[in-house]
């Protein structure tokens, strides 16, 4: 009888963001970041990997689509197919898996796999997590995760973050959890949906470019010192319920962002994911921002996080509280739905991984 192994995994969306390699290359297994990151888990938007032991070459592996309803069919690349069967077969390697069938490796994604929003970090770690589980680890287990967390580093940097869950620091090897921040109910994630078109530059080539950046000297010290400011703000944020701590770690994060895509656009030669859109987005957020604080004064108001990844789409973080339904109901209103708002209250209370109704 032919055996099959399913794991899920989530996307994440860093705030203190893994930019720049201590190696730089485009060789995907040496992802060992320049500075440390932190992330947020996006436990709604999530990858699925099966994977099914098939008639064929011993030890072989390939890869199709997995078709599931109301799940996207994700589209990739000879190149990322590739890439993606390479790290299926460096897991089965380190794992020390017996299995020698040949063995087929489907995904789908639980959101547009177009519409621009990250599915390597979700892929990748759902693709080491189900070859664990080909190979009889126990993936629950905290060392093995943590062992799976730096082998997934290996796939694809970002995705070893996408083991935990709510937030996760990743330093070298390998990510680990945080404790004693904001719990994932008291946030909303907002991906604002400016542009679906693939990015031109990928991000492990924007990896090895911004190294030229002059604004790259410097960068090392600016993310960690960032990164303990937001880790101590977030603290008080969610411990104190400061909600001056909270919006200071909102400038914190939109500043991060800011030296990200400005290292990009400092290049030689210079790169940059922004479009009309993008602005658009960023300026309806500001003026309701901006509303909202005259009208309730700024000790009553906390602050949108904003960031944006590789790519031209913002992702807005909001504190749950009597205004926030308010905040997304207006900022829909500003974007005259020209923007598509994938919404994580959306996903509430429906089956983890599943498309919205
Ligand atoms: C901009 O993890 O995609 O999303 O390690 O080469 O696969 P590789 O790069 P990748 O880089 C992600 C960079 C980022 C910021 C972040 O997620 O920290």
């Amino acid at each position: 009888m032919s055996r099959q192994w399913i794991a899920d995994a989530p996307s994440n969306i860093a705030l203190i963001k893994y930019m720049g390699k201590l190696v730089a290359t485009a060789d995907s297994s040496r992802n060992t970041p320049t500075n440390a990151s932190l992330s947020l888990t996006l436990d709604h938007l999530t990858t699925r990997v099966r994977v099914r032991e098939v008639d064929g070459p011993k030890g072989s592996l390939s890869w199709s689509p997995l078709v599931l309803p109301g799940w996207d069919v994700p589209v990739i690349s000879q190149m990322g197919q590739a890439r993606f069967l390479k790290h299926a077969s460096r897991c089965l390697e380190k794992l020390e898996s017996t299995e020698n069938r040949a063995l087929l490796i489907e995904s789908a994604n639980s959101f547009p796999s177009d519409c621009g929003l990250a599915s390597s970090a979700s892929s990748f770690a759902a693709l080491t997590v189900a070859m664990a589980k080909v190979s009889g680890r126990d993936v629950d287990d905290p060392a093995i995760r943590r062992r799976l967390s730096e082998l997934s580093r290996e796939g694809s940097g970002s995705s070893c973050r996408s083991l935990y869950t709510p937030w996760a620091l990743w330093k070298t090897e390998g990510a680990e959890p945080v404790s004693g921040l904001p719990k994932a109910g008291q946030l909303r994630h907002l991906a604002l949906i400016v542009d679906e078109e693939k990015k031109t530059v990928s991000s492990s080539e924007a990896h090895v470019r911004v190294t030229s950046s002059l604004l790259f000297r410097g960068r090392v010290a600016r993310a960690d010192e960032r990164l303990a400011t937001l880790l101590d703000l977030l603290k008080r944020s969610s411990g104190e319920n400061d909600l001056h701590a909270w919006n200071q770690a909102a400038n914190i994060v939109w500043a991060e962002s800011w030296d990200m895509h400005a290292l990009f656009e400092t290049s030689d030669p210079p790169f940059g994911y922004f479009v009309p859109g993008s602005v658009q987005a960023l300026n309806a957020i500001r003026e309701l921002s901006s509303e909202i604080r005259n009208e309730l004064g700024t000790n009553h108001f906390r602050e949108p996080m904003v960031t944006m990844d590789a790519g031209p789409n913002v992702h807005v973080i909001l504190w749950v509280d009597p205004m926030t339904e308010s905040f997304v109901h207006r900022l829909q209103s500003k974007l005259h739905g020209r923007i598509k708002i994938i919404d994580s209250n959306q996903f509430r209370n429906s089956d983890s991984g599943k498309r919205p109704v």
